[in-house]
C-alpha cells in the first residue's frame, strides 16, 4: 500500500510528530510504502484561486509540485497535525487547499487517518476539525479508518505520559 504522510506541525519534535512516530512504528514497512512531507519545513504556499491549473497542473513552482504524484498513488493518507484554533495548522490546510488543482484525479477510493495533538482536553476542541474531516472524505468518497485527537498533550512531556502513544502504535499496526 503507498501511504502518504502529510505533517502541519513547525515543532519538528513536538506531540504530534510523536504521535505519528508511534503510529509508524507499528506500520509493517515490508509490506507498505510510506512517503512524508512535514509541510511546515517545505515551500508551500497557498492556493491564489488563479485556475491556472484549468490548463491541467498548477502553475505554483513550489514544493507541493513534489507532492501532487504522491497524493494521486496514494492508497491512503496520514493527516498529522497539532490543532490550531480547532483546526488543521494553516500550513497543513494550505497543503489540503492545493489538491484543488488535481481535484478530479482525487476522487478515489484511499483511507486517511488524522492524529492530532492539543493543549486543552474538552470535548468540543475537535469538533470543527472531526466535522471538516468527515467533511472532506465524504467530497472525495474517502473512508476514514481512523482518529487519534491526543487532548490534554500541549507538551511532549504530556503526550509521554499519556494512553495516546499506544493507541498510535496500536492503529498502525492494525492498517
Ligand atoms: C497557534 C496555535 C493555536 C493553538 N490552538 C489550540 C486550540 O485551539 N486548542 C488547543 O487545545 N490547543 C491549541 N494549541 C496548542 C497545540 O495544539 C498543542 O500545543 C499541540 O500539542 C502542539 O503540537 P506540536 O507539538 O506537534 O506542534 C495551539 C497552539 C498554537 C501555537
Amino acid at each position: 500500500m503507498n501511504i502518504l504522510v502529510l505533517t502541519g506541525s513547525p515543532r519538528k519534535n513536538g506531540t504530534s510528530n510523536l504521535l505519528l512516530e508511534n503510529f509508524l512504528n507499528g506500520i509493517d514497512k515490508e509490506k507498505n510504502n510510506i512517503k512524508r512531507y512535514d509541510a511546515a519545513f517545505l515551500k508551500i504556499d497557498g492556493c491564489s484561486a488563479c485556475y491556472g491549473c484549468e490548463s491541467g497542473k498548477c502553475i505554483k513552482k513550489d514544493d507541493m509540485q513534489d507532492i501532487y504524484n504522491d497524493l494521486q498513488n496514494a492508497d491512503m493518507l496520514i493527516f498529522a497535525t497539532p490543532i490550531y484554533y480547532y483546526n488543521f495548522s494553516a500550513q497543513l490546510k494550505n497543503v489540503i487547499d492545493r489538491f484543488y488543482a488535481i481535484d478530479e484525479e482525487l476522487h478515489t477510493k484511499k483511507e486517511v487517518i488524522l492524529l492530532a495533538t492539543a493543549y486543552n482536553d474538552e470535548e468540543r476542541v475537535t469538533m470543527p476539525i472531526q466535522v471538516e474531516l468527515e467533511a472532506i472524505c465524504d467530497y472525495f468518497g474517502w473512508k476514514i479508518k481512523g482518529t487519534i485527537y491526543a487532548l490534554g498533550c500541549g507538551e511532549v512531556e504530556d503526550i509521554k505520559n499519556s494512553k495516546y502513544l499506544k493507541e498510535a502504535y496500536k492503529l498502525g499496526k492494525n492498517i
